[in-house]
């Protein structure tokens, strides 16, 4: 006969894989890597985290009727979170990539958001990655911008754990260019326009997603018919002119 104590420990533990998501008053926990604008950032006056994935995630919960709370995880534990369900879901521009949805599910698709090139100002050589063989190039450890730096060849790719430090390193010379996606280069660029600027086409299709934590299906079909009504009444579209639309 197995002890109390066993019971009591597996009941504890049970209990903390119930509790592991939940943020207070039980609300759904949604991470965010909040240092990629327009998408997710910190508003430097109110340090609320906002940008267009907030405005989206809080959209989509009154209209499925969530209770929802933002939890600002760094890109690379937040990926692994996701694997490990630590989180319930995760908005965080994220391209739907399938390596990625062997480890959690990804909702369907809500934006289509491209790789692009940014240089400095004075750069003239640079409008393509054909142009980029052999240089050093800076992007965010673990996103597509920097699984596209692999793909150029003889390129050197240095990883940052956020593109601010990457864009940051463009500026003080340290390298030649940086790959990201086009609508976060452009915020970046607008910031720095004395300093920087975007190159060249969209040189990827990559469609965005939300995470979820393997298994939660009933949680991800509400989300996606939630996504279906607001895309219907027009308002990723009116997103898009809110946080980027210029950039298009
Ligand atoms: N879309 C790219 C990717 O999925 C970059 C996303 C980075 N997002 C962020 N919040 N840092 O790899």
């Amino acid at each position: 006969m197995k002890s109390k104590i066993y019971y009591i420990v597996v009941g504890l533990f049970a209990l903390l894989a119930l509790a592991g998501c939940q943020g207070s008053d039980g609300a759904l926990v949604v991470a965010t890597d909040a240092a990629f604008p327009p998408f997710e950032y910190v508003d430097e006056e109110t340090k609320d985290i906002i940008g267009f994935d907030i405005d989206l995630m809080n959209a989509i919960a009154e209209e499925a009727n969530l209770d929802i709370e933002f939890k600002n995880v760094a890109w690379d534990p937040l990926l692994a979170g996701m694997a490990d369900c630590q989180y319930d879901m995760a908005i965080s521009a994220i391209t739907i990539l399938p390596e990625r949805a062997e480890q959690f599910s990804f909702s369907d698709p809500y934006i289509n958001a491209g790789q692009i090139i940014t240089v400095a100002v004075d750069n003239d050589t640079v409008t393509s990655p054909d142009d980029l063989v052999g240089a050093i190039i800076g992007a965010q450890l673990g996103t597509t911008g920097a699984m596209e730096v692999e793909e150029i060849p003889d390129a050197t790719l240095k990883t940052y754990d956020t593109y601010e430090l990457a864009f940051l390193d463009l500026m003080n010379g340290q390298v030649d260019a940086v790959i990201a996606d086009y609508p976060t280069a452009v915020a970046f660029v607008n910031m720095n326009s004395d300093d920087l600027k975007v190159v060249g086409d969209v040189f990827t299709d990559e469609y965005y997603g939300i995470a979820f934590c393997k298994g939660n299906d009933e949680l991800i079909s509400q989300v996606n018919d939630a996504l279906a009504a607001l895309q219907a009444e027009g308002f990723i579209d009116e997103l898009v002119n809110t946080w980027y639309g210029d950039s298009n």
